[in-house]
């Protein structure tokens, strides 16, 4: 294992860089600046320690840090951890130029940008994401956002951050499964952009998921590279961008039927398959492009199926994201490895065939 660092400039609306490597966390205070005088470190609460050691380097360096635990997991994107968030820094008499550090998974990038978006028009925030998923994915683009109880991610801001820290070393406590959720998006990434993630991951597939390997570093640095690309030419989401929901019109409507209980890339390997299937019968996509979807997502030990009873469901699951697209359902495809395409509005019919090919 190589202790490399690697820097990787994104551009969304500002520019910023995403630090990779291990032992890290001491970057943070460098990444603030020296103008930050107050920090509010928001993280769940099952990473306490890691964040009392972040709220230690800051406090070396100078900062007065705040720290705020949140629930764990989803629940945190809520509304009522904002209003909590606010009081906090309004209390602190936070200004333009302090700002929130997150330490924590996708629920807690998504929560704590959206606080840094919203506070004085927005502040600085710094993420440290300590899960693969929000590593290569959520961390990374500007997205952020709550829940409300109508759906998932309704209220939001395109907010950048100013510096992301992908610490290796913090993925070594992750559950298998959440490690696997990340699996599927950085397997989307190489269908849709860099298709030597695929090669790698199936030259080794131990080595690949092992996070401590000079292989798994170099797939996350990969993805993220897929990911930076992508956003950095369609910050707003009108272009390419899109080619990231690859597997996630029918992903999205798997989560809804399984009340959120099954994790995003868990949904998203699922939902490739499927559209691999919709390219193929479509006479898009070549059958082993196609099939090589199932084989690489069964090797890390992804869902590559679901029960056929539950179409009806998912047909209606995924008529919400319809409506954010324009009225019409648009699916990302394949026209070959790499070569991502869009399907519009194909029939029922057309699209329950491509189920059953996925339907056990
Ligand atoms: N903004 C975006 O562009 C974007 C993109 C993808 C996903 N998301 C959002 O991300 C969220 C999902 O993210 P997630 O899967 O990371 O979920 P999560 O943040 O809920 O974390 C999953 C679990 O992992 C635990 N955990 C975190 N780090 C750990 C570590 N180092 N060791 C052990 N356990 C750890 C957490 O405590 C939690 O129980 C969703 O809300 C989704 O909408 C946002």
């Amino acid at each position: 294992m190589r202790n490399e660092l690697k820097r990787i400039q994104a551009k969304g609306e500002n520019s910023y860089e995403i630090l990779l490597g291990r032992g890290l966390l001491d970057e943070v205070s460098v990444a603030l600046g020296t103008a930050v005088k107050k920090v509010l470190l928001v993280y769940p609460e099952p990473l306490e320690a890691s964040a009392q050691a972040i709220a230690e380097t800051l406090t070396a360096a100078g900062k007065s840090v705040w720290q705020f635990p949140v629930v764990d997991g989803e629940s945190a994107k809520a509304d009522r951890w904002l209003t909590i968030a606010w009081s906090s820094l309004g209390q602190a008499e936070f200004s333009r130029s302090d700002a929130v550090v997150s330490i924590g998974g996708g629920s807690t990038t998504d929560l704590a940008g959206f606080i840094a978006a919203t506070w004085l028009r927005g502040i600085k925030v710094v993420h440290i994401p300590t899960t693969l998923l929000a590593m290569v994915d959520a961390s990374i683009g500007g997205k952020t956002g709550i829940n409300t109880l109508e759906g998932k991610n309704l209220v939001g801001a395109f907010h950048d951050p100013t510096a992301v820290i992908a610490d290796l070393d913090t993925l070594e406590t992750l559950a298998k499964v959440e490690l696997g959720s990340g699996f599927g998006e950085i397997v989307k990434c190489g269908f849709i952009k860099d298709p030597t993630i695929l090669d790698l991951i199936e030259e080794n597939v131990s080595d690949a998921i092992d996070v401590r390997s000079d292989r798994f570093f170099e797939l996350v640095n990969r993805t993220i590279q897929v990911k930076v690309d992508t956003v950095s030419s369609d910050f707003r989401e009108s272009g390419a961008r899109e080619f990231l929901n690859y597997g996630h019109t029918l992903g999205h409507a798997i989560e809804l039927a399984e009340h959120y209980k099954m994790k995003h890339g868990h949904a998203v390997a699922i939902g490739m398959c499927f559209v691999a299937e919709l390219a193929r019968s479509a006479g898009r996509l070549d059958d082993a492009t196609a099939d090589r979807h199932e084989n690489i997502l069964q090797l890390i030990g992804l869902p590559t199926t679901y029960p056929k009873g539950k179409w009806p469901a998912l047909y209606t699951g995924m008529q919400v994201d319809k409506k954010s697209r324009g009225g019409l359902l648009r699916f990302v495809v394949l026209d070959g490895l790499a070569k991502p395409g869009i399907l519009e509005a194909p029939t029922e019919e057309v699209l329950y065939s491509a189920f059953l090919e996925i339907a056990e």
